[in-house]
Protein backbone atom coordinates (compact mmCIF):
# COMPACT_ATOMS: atom_id res chain seq x y z
CA UNK A 1 0.00 0.00 0.00
CA UNK A 2 3.25 2.04 0.26
CA UNK A 3 2.54 5.63 1.96
CA UNK A 4 -0.12 7.49 -0.17
CA UNK A 5 -1.10 11.14 0.87
CA UNK A 6 -3.24 10.64 3.91
CA UNK A 7 -5.64 13.53 5.75
CA UNK A 8 -8.46 13.21 7.62
CA UNK A 9 -11.55 14.77 4.87
CA UNK A 10 -15.34 15.30 5.21
CA UNK A 11 -16.77 11.99 4.02
CA UNK A 12 -18.16 11.45 0.96
CA UNK A 13 -20.62 8.83 0.73
CA UNK A 14 -19.72 6.23 -1.44
CA UNK A 15 -21.14 4.19 -4.76
CA UNK A 16 -18.84 1.06 -3.93
CA UNK A 17 -18.07 -0.14 0.05
CA UNK A 18 -15.90 -3.14 0.76
CA UNK A 19 -16.71 -4.47 4.21
CA UNK A 20 -13.71 -6.29 5.50
CA UNK A 21 -11.89 -7.25 8.75
CA UNK A 22 -9.13 -5.62 8.08
CA UNK A 23 -8.49 -2.07 6.40
CA UNK A 24 -5.58 -2.82 3.84
CA UNK A 25 -3.29 -1.08 5.69
CA UNK A 26 -2.12 -1.59 9.41
CA UNK A 27 -1.73 0.88 12.09
CA UNK A 28 1.64 0.83 13.54
CA UNK A 29 2.35 2.32 16.53
CA UNK A 30 6.53 2.75 17.25
CA UNK A 31 7.86 3.37 20.67
CA UNK A 32 8.04 6.90 20.13
CA UNK A 33 4.06 6.95 19.75
CA UNK A 34 5.05 7.94 16.03
CA UNK A 35 2.03 6.12 13.49
CA UNK A 36 2.90 4.59 10.20
CA UNK A 37 0.90 2.52 7.98
CA UNK A 38 2.13 -0.70 6.30
CA UNK A 39 0.05 -3.12 4.13
CA UNK A 40 -1.88 -5.86 6.18
CA UNK A 41 -1.12 -9.44 5.74
CA UNK A 42 -3.08 -12.32 4.09
CA UNK A 43 -4.77 -12.66 0.78
CA UNK A 44 -7.85 -10.98 0.73
CA UNK A 45 -5.86 -7.36 0.79
CA UNK A 46 -3.63 -8.28 -2.15
CA UNK A 47 -6.76 -9.55 -4.30
CA UNK A 48 -8.86 -6.19 -3.61
CA UNK A 49 -6.18 -3.64 -3.27
CA UNK A 50 -5.80 -3.52 -7.26
CA UNK A 51 -9.21 -3.85 -7.82
CA UNK A 52 -10.05 -1.03 -5.14
CA UNK A 53 -7.32 1.38 -6.18
CA UNK A 54 -9.00 1.92 -9.51
CA UNK A 55 -12.18 2.38 -7.98
CA UNK A 56 -13.28 6.03 -5.97
CA UNK A 57 -14.82 4.01 -3.43
CA UNK A 58 -15.02 3.44 0.66
CA UNK A 59 -13.37 0.64 2.60
CA UNK A 60 -14.83 -0.31 5.94
CA UNK A 61 -12.11 -2.33 8.24
CA UNK A 62 -10.40 -2.39 11.53
CA UNK A 63 -7.01 -0.17 11.57
CA UNK A 64 -4.99 -3.74 12.85
CA UNK A 65 -4.77 -1.70 16.76
CA UNK A 66 -6.98 -1.78 19.50
CA UNK A 67 -8.53 0.96 20.95
CA UNK A 68 -7.70 3.70 18.87
CA UNK A 69 -10.40 6.02 17.82
CA UNK A 70 -9.67 7.21 14.10
CA UNK A 71 -11.27 9.24 11.91
CA UNK A 72 -12.24 8.36 8.35
CA UNK A 73 -9.14 8.93 5.74
CA UNK A 74 -8.00 9.05 2.40
CA UNK A 75 -5.41 6.77 0.89
CA UNK A 76 -4.47 6.05 -2.56
CA UNK A 77 -7.85 7.32 -3.82
CA UNK A 78 -9.72 5.43 -1.41
CA UNK A 79 -11.70 6.28 1.80
CA UNK A 80 -10.73 4.15 4.55
CA UNK A 81 -13.32 4.21 7.23
CA UNK A 82 -11.77 2.65 10.35
CA UNK A 83 -13.73 0.33 12.85
CA UNK A 84 -12.61 0.36 16.06
CA UNK A 85 -12.63 -2.73 18.82
CA UNK A 86 -11.74 -2.97 22.28
CA UNK A 87 -9.68 -5.26 23.69
CA UNK A 88 -11.62 -7.84 25.00
CA UNK A 89 -13.58 -7.74 21.82
CA UNK A 90 -9.97 -8.09 19.62
CA UNK A 91 -9.77 -11.24 21.71
CA UNK A 92 -13.60 -13.02 21.85
CA UNK A 93 -14.45 -11.87 18.15
CA UNK A 94 -11.39 -11.97 16.66
CA UNK A 95 -9.03 -14.54 18.02
CA UNK A 96 -12.11 -16.32 19.74
CA UNK A 97 -15.19 -17.18 17.52
CA UNK A 98 -13.29 -16.31 13.75
CA UNK A 99 -10.22 -17.99 14.79
CA UNK A 100 -10.99 -20.13 16.85
CA UNK A 101 -14.37 -21.24 16.26
CA UNK A 102 -14.71 -20.61 12.64
CA UNK A 103 -11.41 -21.22 10.82
CA UNK A 104 -10.50 -24.65 11.96
CA UNK A 105 -14.47 -25.93 11.77
CA UNK A 106 -14.52 -24.13 7.42
CA UNK A 107 -11.52 -26.11 7.17
CA UNK A 108 -12.17 -29.49 7.74
CA UNK A 109 -12.06 -29.42 11.20
CA UNK A 110 -8.16 -29.76 10.87
CA UNK A 111 -8.12 -28.37 14.86
CA UNK A 112 -11.05 -28.75 17.18
CA UNK A 113 -13.05 -25.65 17.05
CA UNK A 114 -14.01 -24.33 20.28
CA UNK A 115 -17.51 -23.09 20.52
CA UNK A 116 -18.10 -20.14 23.61
CA UNK A 117 -21.25 -18.41 24.06
CA UNK A 118 -19.23 -15.11 25.18
CA UNK A 119 -17.30 -15.39 21.54
CA UNK A 120 -20.57 -15.39 19.99
CA UNK A 121 -22.08 -12.78 21.54
CA UNK A 122 -19.04 -10.28 20.84
CA UNK A 123 -18.86 -11.69 17.10
CA UNK A 124 -22.54 -10.01 17.13
CA UNK A 125 -21.54 -6.86 18.53
CA UNK A 126 -19.15 -6.28 15.88
CA UNK A 127 -20.89 -7.22 13.17
CA UNK A 128 -23.34 -4.61 14.32
CA UNK A 129 -21.10 -2.04 14.55
CA UNK A 130 -19.64 -3.03 11.06
CA UNK A 131 -23.03 -3.05 9.61
CA UNK A 132 -23.81 0.48 10.86
CA UNK A 133 -20.40 2.01 9.50
CA UNK A 134 -21.57 0.62 5.87
CA UNK A 135 -25.06 1.78 6.38
CA UNK A 136 -23.76 5.50 7.24
CA UNK A 137 -20.89 5.53 4.25
CA UNK A 138 -22.93 3.73 1.15
CA UNK A 139 -24.58 6.30 -1.02
CA UNK A 140 -27.69 5.52 -2.20
CA UNK A 141 -28.98 2.41 -4.01
CA UNK A 142 -25.00 2.17 -3.71
CA UNK A 143 -23.08 -1.45 -3.91
CA UNK A 144 -21.69 -3.09 -0.95
CA UNK A 145 -19.35 -5.67 -0.73
CA UNK A 146 -18.83 -7.89 2.10
CA UNK A 147 -16.05 -9.88 2.72
CA UNK A 148 -15.16 -13.20 4.87
CA UNK A 149 -15.84 -15.13 7.48
CA UNK A 150 -15.74 -12.86 10.43
CA UNK A 151 -18.54 -10.62 8.75
CA UNK A 152 -21.30 -13.31 8.32
CA UNK A 153 -23.82 -11.35 9.83
CA UNK A 154 -23.45 -8.02 8.08
CA UNK A 155 -25.18 -8.34 5.01
CA UNK A 156 -28.82 -9.34 6.84
CA UNK A 157 -27.71 -6.57 9.64
CA UNK A 158 -26.85 -4.00 6.63
CA UNK A 159 -30.33 -5.19 5.02
CA UNK A 160 -32.24 -3.99 7.90
CA UNK A 161 -30.73 -1.07 8.13
CA UNK A 162 -30.48 0.13 4.25
CA UNK A 163 -32.92 -2.19 2.20
CA UNK A 164 -32.01 0.14 -1.18
CA UNK A 165 -28.40 -1.34 -1.48
CA UNK A 166 -27.05 -3.71 -3.38
CA UNK A 167 -25.12 -6.26 -0.89
CA UNK A 168 -22.58 -8.98 -2.27
CA UNK A 169 -20.88 -11.09 -0.05
CA UNK A 170 -17.46 -13.68 -0.89
CA UNK A 171 -16.15 -15.99 1.34
CA UNK A 172 -12.33 -16.36 0.65
CA UNK A 173 -11.85 -19.42 2.59
CA UNK A 174 -13.47 -22.82 2.48
CA UNK A 175 -17.54 -23.69 2.85
CA UNK A 176 -17.86 -26.56 4.81
CA UNK A 177 -20.20 -29.57 3.82
CA UNK A 178 -23.23 -29.48 6.03
CA UNK A 179 -21.85 -32.60 8.68
CA UNK A 180 -19.06 -29.90 9.56
CA UNK A 181 -21.11 -27.08 9.80
CA UNK A 182 -24.00 -28.28 11.51
CA UNK A 183 -21.90 -28.46 14.82
CA UNK A 184 -22.36 -24.38 15.08
CA UNK A 185 -24.67 -23.75 17.91
CA UNK A 186 -25.58 -20.89 15.75
CA UNK A 187 -25.82 -22.28 12.28
CA UNK A 188 -29.15 -20.88 11.76
CA UNK A 189 -27.85 -17.38 12.13
CA UNK A 190 -24.88 -17.87 10.46
CA UNK A 191 -27.17 -18.76 7.37
CA UNK A 192 -29.99 -16.29 8.16
CA UNK A 193 -26.96 -13.85 8.38
CA UNK A 194 -25.65 -14.46 4.71
CA UNK A 195 -29.34 -14.65 3.29
CA UNK A 196 -29.25 -11.01 3.30
CA UNK A 197 -27.07 -10.62 0.78
CA UNK A 198 -27.82 -10.39 -2.94
CA UNK A 199 -25.39 -12.64 -4.13
CA UNK A 200 -23.08 -15.15 -1.87
CA UNK A 201 -19.72 -15.85 -3.92
CA UNK A 202 -17.62 -18.33 -3.15
CA UNK A 203 -14.00 -19.51 -4.35
CA UNK A 204 -15.90 -23.24 -5.20
CA UNK A 205 -18.60 -24.43 -6.90
CA UNK A 206 -18.75 -27.14 -4.09
CA UNK A 207 -18.62 -24.68 -1.76
CA UNK A 208 -21.85 -22.84 -3.13
CA UNK A 209 -23.58 -26.29 -3.07
CA UNK A 210 -23.06 -26.80 0.39
CA UNK A 211 -24.35 -23.31 1.51
CA UNK A 212 -27.73 -24.02 -0.44
CA UNK A 213 -28.18 -27.41 0.46
CA UNK A 214 -27.86 -26.21 4.45
CA UNK A 215 -29.99 -23.19 3.38
CA UNK A 216 -32.60 -26.03 2.43
CA UNK A 217 -31.86 -28.05 5.39
CA UNK A 218 -31.54 -26.20 8.12
CA UNK A 219 -33.52 -22.59 7.12
CA UNK A 220 -36.22 -24.57 5.14
CA UNK A 221 -35.94 -21.94 2.20
CA UNK A 222 -36.81 -23.31 -1.13
CA UNK A 223 -33.97 -23.76 -3.34
CA UNK A 224 -33.42 -24.45 -7.09
CA UNK A 225 -29.53 -24.45 -8.74
CA UNK A 226 -27.61 -21.53 -7.32
CA UNK A 227 -30.86 -19.65 -6.32
CA UNK A 228 -32.75 -19.30 -2.73
CA UNK A 229 -36.26 -18.39 -3.05
CA UNK A 230 -37.46 -16.09 0.55
CA UNK A 231 -40.55 -15.90 1.69
CA UNK A 232 -40.41 -12.11 1.01
CA UNK A 233 -40.19 -12.77 -2.78
CA UNK A 234 -36.34 -12.04 -2.30
CA UNK A 235 -34.11 -14.13 -4.04
CA UNK A 236 -30.33 -14.45 -3.62
CA UNK A 237 -27.85 -16.21 -5.53
CA UNK A 238 -24.84 -18.31 -4.11
CA UNK A 239 -22.24 -18.89 -6.98
CA UNK A 240 -18.67 -19.63 -7.30
CA UNK A 241 -15.95 -16.79 -8.43
CA UNK A 242 -12.66 -18.11 -7.83
CA UNK A 243 -10.29 -15.05 -6.95
CA UNK A 244 -6.86 -14.38 -8.52
CA UNK A 245 -4.30 -12.14 -8.09
CA UNK A 246 -3.24 -9.42 -10.34
CA UNK A 247 -0.89 -11.08 -12.92
CA UNK A 248 0.60 -8.85 -14.94
CA UNK A 249 1.55 -6.35 -12.20
CA UNK A 250 3.26 -9.42 -10.66
CA UNK A 251 5.18 -10.81 -13.83
CA UNK A 252 6.00 -7.14 -14.50
CA UNK A 253 7.72 -7.30 -10.76
CA UNK A 254 9.35 -10.23 -11.13
CA UNK A 255 10.94 -9.17 -14.94
CA UNK A 256 12.26 -5.98 -12.49
CA UNK A 257 16.03 -5.81 -12.71
CA UNK A 258 16.18 -4.68 -8.69
CA UNK A 259 13.89 -8.28 -8.56
CA UNK A 260 16.23 -10.57 -11.05
CA UNK A 261 19.14 -9.08 -9.35
CA UNK A 262 17.96 -10.23 -5.83
CA UNK A 263 16.97 -13.34 -6.75
CA UNK A 264 20.13 -13.65 -8.31
CA UNK A 265 21.68 -12.87 -5.07
CA UNK A 266 19.64 -15.17 -2.71
CA UNK A 267 21.08 -18.18 -4.97
CA UNK A 268 24.68 -17.20 -4.39
CA UNK A 269 23.72 -16.61 -0.89
CA UNK A 270 22.80 -20.59 -0.76
CA UNK A 271 25.64 -22.07 -2.59
CA UNK A 272 23.66 -22.15 -5.90
CA UNK A 273 22.32 -25.71 -5.47
CA UNK A 274 21.02 -26.81 -8.11
CA UNK A 275 17.44 -26.81 -7.06
CA UNK A 276 15.58 -24.26 -4.33
CA UNK A 277 12.58 -25.37 -3.09
CA UNK A 278 10.17 -22.79 -1.64
CA UNK A 279 7.40 -22.67 0.64
CA UNK A 280 5.71 -19.79 1.33
CA UNK A 281 2.82 -19.29 3.97
CA UNK A 282 0.93 -17.35 6.96
CA UNK A 283 1.90 -19.35 10.14
CA UNK A 284 -1.21 -21.53 10.43
CA UNK A 285 -1.75 -25.04 11.10
CA UNK A 286 -4.20 -25.49 7.78
CA UNK A 287 -0.85 -24.97 5.55
CA UNK A 288 0.66 -28.35 6.15
CA UNK A 289 3.63 -27.17 6.40
CA UNK A 290 5.05 -29.66 9.11
CA UNK A 291 4.23 -32.27 6.80
CA UNK A 292 6.07 -30.57 4.03
CA UNK A 293 9.27 -30.14 6.02
CA UNK A 294 9.26 -33.57 6.81
CA UNK A 295 8.91 -34.76 3.14
CA UNK A 296 12.12 -32.78 2.16
CA UNK A 297 14.09 -34.22 4.97
CA UNK A 298 13.17 -37.47 4.03
CA UNK A 299 14.31 -37.48 0.24
CA UNK A 300 17.47 -35.65 1.88
CA UNK A 301 17.76 -39.08 4.16
CA UNK A 302 16.83 -41.60 1.67
CA UNK A 303 19.75 -40.52 -0.31
CA UNK A 304 17.74 -38.60 -3.37
CA UNK A 305 19.56 -35.78 -2.95
CA UNK A 306 22.08 -34.04 -0.36
CA UNK A 307 22.16 -30.58 1.23
CA UNK A 308 24.54 -29.31 -1.70
CA UNK A 309 21.96 -30.39 -4.48
CA UNK A 310 18.66 -29.00 -3.04
CA UNK A 311 17.72 -26.74 -0.45
CA UNK A 312 14.54 -25.56 0.82
CA UNK A 313 13.28 -22.02 2.04
CA UNK A 314 10.65 -21.71 4.13
CA UNK A 315 8.89 -18.21 4.75
CA UNK A 316 6.20 -18.37 7.89
CA UNK A 317 4.85 -15.33 8.81
CA UNK A 318 3.35 -14.35 11.97
CA UNK A 319 -0.31 -15.02 12.12
CA UNK A 320 -2.56 -14.82 14.86
CA UNK A 321 -0.14 -15.42 17.42
CA UNK A 322 -2.02 -15.55 20.86
CA UNK A 323 -4.24 -18.20 19.35
CA UNK A 324 -3.29 -21.53 21.23
CA UNK A 325 -3.00 -23.71 18.18
CA UNK A 326 -0.83 -21.41 16.34
CA UNK A 327 1.58 -21.24 19.47
CA UNK A 328 2.29 -24.67 19.30
CA UNK A 329 2.49 -25.17 15.93
CA UNK A 330 4.97 -22.28 15.86
CA UNK A 331 6.98 -24.40 18.68
CA UNK A 332 6.32 -27.48 16.50
CA UNK A 333 7.95 -26.09 13.22
CA UNK A 334 10.75 -24.59 15.36
CA UNK A 335 11.61 -27.68 16.63
CA UNK A 336 11.79 -29.79 13.54
CA UNK A 337 13.54 -27.45 11.68
CA UNK A 338 16.27 -27.80 14.41
CA UNK A 339 16.33 -31.00 14.20
CA UNK A 340 16.59 -31.45 10.22
CA UNK A 341 19.13 -28.63 10.22
CA UNK A 342 21.07 -30.42 13.16
CA UNK A 343 20.71 -34.12 11.51
CA UNK A 344 21.50 -33.24 7.76
CA UNK A 345 22.65 -29.61 7.39
CA UNK A 346 26.65 -29.48 6.82
CA UNK A 347 28.35 -25.95 7.67
CA UNK A 348 26.91 -23.06 5.24
CA UNK A 349 24.49 -25.60 4.01
CA UNK A 350 21.26 -26.02 6.01
CA UNK A 351 19.01 -28.02 5.01
CA UNK A 352 15.99 -25.63 5.56
CA UNK A 353 16.23 -21.68 5.16
CA UNK A 354 13.37 -21.00 7.99
CA UNK A 355 12.14 -17.63 8.27
CA UNK A 356 9.62 -16.22 10.42
CA UNK A 357 8.91 -13.32 9.38
CA UNK A 358 6.66 -11.05 6.86
CA UNK A 359 8.30 -9.47 3.68
CA UNK A 360 7.34 -7.39 1.21
CA UNK A 361 6.31 -7.95 -2.50
CA UNK A 362 9.60 -7.57 -3.95
CA UNK A 363 11.48 -9.73 -1.72
CA UNK A 364 8.49 -12.32 -2.14
CA UNK A 365 8.76 -12.22 -6.28
CA UNK A 366 12.42 -12.47 -5.30
CA UNK A 367 12.22 -15.43 -3.83
CA UNK A 368 9.68 -17.06 -6.63
CA UNK A 369 12.52 -15.93 -9.42
CA UNK A 370 14.88 -17.58 -7.12
CA UNK A 371 13.28 -21.26 -6.35
CA UNK A 372 12.94 -23.92 -8.88
CA UNK A 373 10.14 -25.83 -6.85
CA UNK A 374 7.28 -24.18 -5.25
CA UNK A 375 5.84 -26.58 -2.16
CA UNK A 376 1.79 -25.40 -1.22
CA UNK A 377 0.48 -28.21 0.42
CA UNK A 378 -2.23 -26.86 2.31
CA UNK A 379 -4.45 -29.72 4.38
CA UNK A 380 -7.24 -27.15 3.17
CA UNK A 381 -7.12 -23.53 1.48
CA UNK A 382 -10.00 -21.49 0.14
CA UNK A 383 -7.72 -20.81 -2.72
CA UNK A 384 -4.17 -20.22 -2.13
CA UNK A 385 -2.81 -17.00 -4.49
CA UNK A 386 0.83 -17.60 -3.20
CA UNK A 387 0.08 -20.72 -5.68
CA UNK A 388 -0.41 -18.49 -8.29
CA UNK A 389 1.69 -15.65 -7.95
CA UNK A 390 4.70 -18.17 -8.51
CA UNK A 391 3.20 -18.92 -11.82
CA UNK A 392 2.74 -15.69 -12.25
CA UNK A 393 6.20 -14.98 -11.55
CA UNK A 394 7.50 -17.67 -14.02
CA UNK A 395 7.92 -15.81 -17.50
CA UNK A 396 10.45 -17.83 -18.51
CA UNK A 397 7.88 -20.99 -18.10
CA UNK A 398 9.76 -22.67 -16.39
CA UNK A 399 10.06 -24.27 -12.58
CA UNK A 400 7.67 -26.57 -10.86
CA UNK A 401 4.55 -26.09 -8.53
CA UNK A 402 4.19 -29.14 -5.98
CA UNK A 403 0.21 -28.29 -4.96
CA UNK A 404 -2.03 -29.53 -2.72
CA UNK A 405 -5.09 -31.58 -4.40
CA UNK A 406 -7.26 -29.66 -1.36
CA UNK A 407 -6.65 -25.82 -2.06
CA UNK A 408 -9.12 -24.06 -4.13
CA UNK A 409 -6.17 -23.59 -6.86
CA UNK A 410 -6.23 -27.19 -7.52
CA UNK A 411 -8.91 -26.60 -9.37
CA UNK A 412 -7.67 -24.70 -12.08
CA UNK A 413 -4.01 -25.65 -11.99
CA UNK A 414 -4.38 -29.24 -12.46
CA UNK A 415 -0.79 -29.00 -14.45
CA UNK A 416 1.20 -28.45 -11.35
CA UNK A 417 2.38 -31.74 -9.37
CA UNK A 418 -0.74 -32.58 -7.33
CA UNK A 419 -0.50 -34.16 -3.66
CA UNK A 420 -2.54 -35.73 -0.95
CA UNK A 421 -0.57 -33.50 1.69
CA UNK A 422 -2.19 -36.25 4.15
CA UNK A 423 -0.02 -38.96 2.38
CA UNK A 424 4.00 -38.15 3.07
CA UNK A 425 5.05 -40.84 0.76
CA UNK A 426 2.97 -39.93 -2.49
CA UNK A 427 4.08 -35.90 -1.87
CA UNK A 428 7.75 -37.50 -1.50
CA UNK A 429 7.34 -38.91 -4.91
CA UNK A 430 5.66 -35.95 -6.66
CA UNK A 431 8.37 -33.81 -5.06
CA UNK A 432 11.10 -35.97 -6.27
CA UNK A 433 9.30 -36.13 -9.91
CA UNK A 434 9.41 -32.28 -9.60
CA UNK A 435 13.39 -32.29 -8.68
CA UNK A 436 14.08 -34.72 -11.91
CA UNK A 437 11.56 -33.12 -14.26
CA UNK A 438 13.24 -32.39 -18.01
CA UNK A 439 12.74 -29.17 -19.05
CA UNK A 440 10.81 -29.97 -21.62
CA UNK A 441 7.92 -31.08 -19.55
CA UNK A 442 8.29 -28.38 -16.91
CA UNK A 443 7.62 -25.67 -19.64
CA UNK A 444 4.41 -27.91 -20.89
CA UNK A 445 3.35 -27.65 -17.36
CA UNK A 446 4.29 -23.93 -16.27
CA UNK A 447 2.78 -22.65 -20.30
CA UNK A 448 -0.59 -24.43 -19.33
CA UNK A 449 -0.86 -23.15 -15.96
CA UNK A 450 0.69 -19.24 -17.10
CA UNK A 451 -2.39 -19.39 -19.82
CA UNK A 452 -5.17 -20.29 -16.86
CA UNK A 453 -3.70 -17.10 -14.61
CA UNK A 454 -3.55 -15.03 -17.24
CA UNK A 455 -7.03 -15.72 -18.57
CA UNK A 456 -8.64 -15.57 -14.88
CA UNK A 457 -6.71 -12.26 -13.06
CA UNK A 458 -8.24 -10.70 -9.96
CA UNK A 459 -9.84 -8.04 -12.30
CA UNK A 460 -12.02 -10.43 -14.21
CA UNK A 461 -12.71 -11.66 -11.07
CA UNK A 462 -14.30 -8.58 -9.45
CA UNK A 463 -15.55 -7.62 -12.04
CA UNK A 464 -17.23 -10.47 -12.60
CA UNK A 465 -18.70 -10.78 -9.15
CA UNK A 466 -19.66 -6.90 -9.68
CA UNK A 467 -21.59 -7.44 -13.00
CA UNK A 468 -23.63 -10.10 -11.44
CA UNK A 469 -24.29 -7.95 -7.97
CA UNK A 470 -25.51 -5.42 -10.52
CA UNK A 471 -27.82 -7.05 -12.31
CA UNK A 472 -29.34 -8.93 -9.09
CA UNK A 473 -32.82 -7.04 -7.66
CA UNK A 474 -31.80 -5.31 -4.56
CA UNK A 475 -33.72 -5.48 -1.46
CA UNK A 476 -37.36 -6.14 -0.68
CA UNK A 477 -39.38 -5.73 -3.97
CA UNK A 478 -41.72 -3.15 -1.94
CA UNK A 479 -39.20 -0.83 -0.15
CA UNK A 480 -36.68 -0.67 -2.60
CA UNK A 481 -35.84 2.73 -3.79
CA UNK A 482 -34.38 3.64 -7.51
CA UNK A 483 -31.14 2.03 -7.61
CA UNK A 484 -28.20 4.75 -9.22
CA UNK A 485 -26.18 2.02 -10.76
CA UNK A 486 -27.45 -0.72 -13.20
O1 LIG B 1 -8.39 -15.18 3.60
C1 LIG B 1 -8.38 -15.50 4.91
C2 LIG B 1 -7.95 -14.39 5.84
O2 LIG B 1 -8.44 -14.62 7.12
C3 LIG B 1 -8.39 -13.01 5.44
O3 LIG B 1 -9.69 -12.66 5.81
C4 LIG B 1 -7.35 -12.19 6.11
O4 LIG B 1 -7.18 -10.96 5.56
C5 LIG B 1 -6.09 -13.05 6.00
O5 LIG B 1 -6.55 -14.36 5.96
C6 LIG B 1 -5.06 -12.83 7.11
O6 LIG B 1 -5.59 -13.18 8.36
P1 LIG B 1 -5.66 -12.18 9.59
O7 LIG B 1 -6.44 -10.99 9.16
O8 LIG B 1 -6.33 -12.96 10.67
O9 LIG B 1 -4.24 -11.83 9.93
Amino acid sequence: MGTGRRGAKSVQRADLVIVANRLPVDRVVGPDGSTTWRRSPGGLVSALAPVMNAQDGAWIGWPGDVSAELEPFENEGMTLVPVTMSAEEYEEYYEGFSNATLWPLYHDVVAKPEFHREWWDAYVTVNQRFAEAAAKIAADGAMVWIQDYQLQLVPALLRELRPDLRIGFFLHIPFPPAELFSQVPWRRELLEGLLGADLVGFQLSGAAQNFIRLVRQRVGHKTHRDSVYLPDGRVVTAKAFPISIDTAQFEALARSEPVQERAAQIREDLGNPRRIFLGIDRLDYTKGIYARLRAFSELIHDGHFTVEDATFIQVASPSRERVDQYRILRDEIDRLVGHINGDLGRIGRPAISYLNASFPQAEMAALYVASDIMVVTPFRDGMNLVAKEYVASRYSDDGALVLSEFAGAAEELRQAYLVNPYDINGMKAQMLDAYQAEPKDLTRRMKAMRRTVAENDVENWANAFLADLAAARPGHAKQVKPARRT
